[in-house]
């Protein structure tokens, strides 16, 4: 598998440059028996573990995540003939700077060729890229070097070249027919379609790291549980219900009311005969108490508890 030259899903981290989006630290780390650091020129950047006696190192040939929470990295090298990628042992999070990336292990000492990171199969490659880039397979086969950093357009809509196509020769029905418009799914699909990448009970059930709250993470999964959601699902319950998928996430609480409010009567309106339970107590914000935010092990981030529920003060994660 041949890694194109250094491409990166969010913003690069120059060498000597100490924050990214303002908040990225360290760029070194002592973890276990290995010393690491990022090492740049105009050549592009590596990571270089060392264990005092040793040093190993290896091409950052992609950077992963946008940054929001944390980045890793994908490394290249060589041993003879053989190209090596992996995913990095190390990651950089955003309000931490530099550790283990989650889900791996601690490399023991003598251990210099794995003390880079975990070697990626071209499936694990694949499913990698899959989610984080654009173009990366096409007719279902992994072609790396076709790969575009970061989710865009026709990693939702599908091919685009007959729909450009048909608008370029006037034909605007047939244009629309062209492309995919998630609109137009039922709430399960709908959801099922953020799912391929934001990972539904499937994924639960087939990854071994995710009972706990690093499932938190899977939001179709968590959302599908809430009570709110009924057993088909509802339009305004969907992701796209809540979300714009072309704007950047809005972090106000109260935004999110009016959701919840287009099925629950506001507190002290008389409550309509089929419309779901009104709050005891409280009216506004009630992603805050309802959807609660939990530190995922070793993510350094908060994230967001799509399972709606009321939450007891004394409750354990609920899987
Ligand atoms: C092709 C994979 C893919 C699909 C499909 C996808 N997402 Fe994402 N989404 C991502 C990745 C990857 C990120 C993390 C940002 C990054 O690293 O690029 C993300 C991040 C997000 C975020 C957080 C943005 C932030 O600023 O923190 C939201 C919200 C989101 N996606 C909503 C959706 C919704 C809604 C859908 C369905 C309409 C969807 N996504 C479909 C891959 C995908
Ligand atoms: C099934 C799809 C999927 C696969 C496979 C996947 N990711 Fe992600 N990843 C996501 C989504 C969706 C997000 C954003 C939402 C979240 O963090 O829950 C994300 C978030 C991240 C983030 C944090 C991004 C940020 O902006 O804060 C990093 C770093 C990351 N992934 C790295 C990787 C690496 C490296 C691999 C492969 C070795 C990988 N992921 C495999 C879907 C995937
Ligand atoms: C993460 C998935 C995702 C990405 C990336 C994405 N879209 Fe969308 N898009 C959707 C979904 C879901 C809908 C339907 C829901 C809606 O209208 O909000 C949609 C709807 C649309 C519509 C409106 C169709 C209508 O009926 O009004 C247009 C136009 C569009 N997208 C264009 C784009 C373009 C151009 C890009 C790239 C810049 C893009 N989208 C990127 C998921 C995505
Ligand atoms: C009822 C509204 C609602 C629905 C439905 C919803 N979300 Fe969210 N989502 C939120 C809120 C609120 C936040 C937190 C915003 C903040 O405070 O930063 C959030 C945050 C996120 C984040 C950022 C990471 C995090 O955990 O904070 C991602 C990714 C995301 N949602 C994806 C999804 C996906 C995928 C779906 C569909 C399964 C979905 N959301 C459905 C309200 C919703
Ligand atoms: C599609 C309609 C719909 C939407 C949107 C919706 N709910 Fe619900 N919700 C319901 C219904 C119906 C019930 C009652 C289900 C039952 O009794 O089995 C419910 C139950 C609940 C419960 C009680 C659950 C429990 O575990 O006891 C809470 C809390 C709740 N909703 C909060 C919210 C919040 C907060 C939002 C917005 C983030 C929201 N709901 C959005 C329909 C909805
Ligand atoms: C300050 C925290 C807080 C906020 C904000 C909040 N709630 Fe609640 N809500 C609770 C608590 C606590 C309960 C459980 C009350 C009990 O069982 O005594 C509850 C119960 C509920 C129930 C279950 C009622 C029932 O009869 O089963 C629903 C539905 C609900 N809230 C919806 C909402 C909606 C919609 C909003 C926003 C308009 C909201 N909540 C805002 C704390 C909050």
């Amino acid at each position: 598998m041949a890694l194109a030259s250094i491409k990166v899903e969010g913003p690069v981290l120059a060498e000597g440059q100490s924050s990214l989006s303002g908040t990225m630290k360290a760029r070194t780390l002592q973890l276990g028996a290995y010393f690491y650091r990022i090492s740049s020129d105009y050549r592009g950047s590596k990571l270089v573990a060392s264990s005092g006696r040793q040093t190993i190192a290896a091409d950052i040939s992609w950077i992963m995540g946008a940054g929001v929470h944390g980045q890793t990295y994908i490394l290249e090298n060589m041993t003879g003939k053989k190209r090596n990628v992996y995913e990095s042992e190390v990651s950089n999070f955003a309000l931490h700077g530099m550790d283990v990336t989650p889900g791996h292990a601690l490399v023991e000492a003598g251990n210099l060729k794995n003390a880079l990171g975990e070697r990626l199969s071209t499936s694990a490659a694949a499913r990698c890229f899959g989610c984080h880039t654009t173009y990366s397979s096409t007719n279902s086969k992994f072609d790396v070097s076709r790969a575009v950093p970061g989710v865009h357009c026709e990693a939702c809509h599908g091919p685009g070249v007959d729909h450009i196509e048909a608008i370029k020769t006037g034909q605007i029905e047939e244009a629309a027919k062209a492309i995919l418009n998630p609109a137009v799914l039922n709430p399960v699909d709908s959801v099922d379609f953020c799912g391929a990448c934001h990972r539904t009970a499937i994924d639960v059930v087939e990854s071994e790291v995710s009972y706990g709250p690093m499932n938190v993470r899977f939001q179709p999964y968590r959302l599908e549980k809430s009570r709110c959601w009924g057993s088909r699902g509802d339009e305004r319950l969907t992701c796209i219900a809540c979300h714009n998928p072309h704007e950047v996430l809005i972090r106000e609480a109260s935004s999110y009311d009016r959701r919840c409010l287009s099925c629950h009567a506001p507190q002290g309106k008389s409550h309509p005969t089929g419309a779901a339970p009104i709050c005891p107590k409280a009216g506004t914000n009630c992603t805050t108490c309802h959807m609660p935010k939990y530190d995922v092990p070793g993510m350094h981030a908060k994230f967001t508890d799509h399972f709606i529920r009321v939450v007891r003060a004394d409750e354990s994660y609920p899987n």
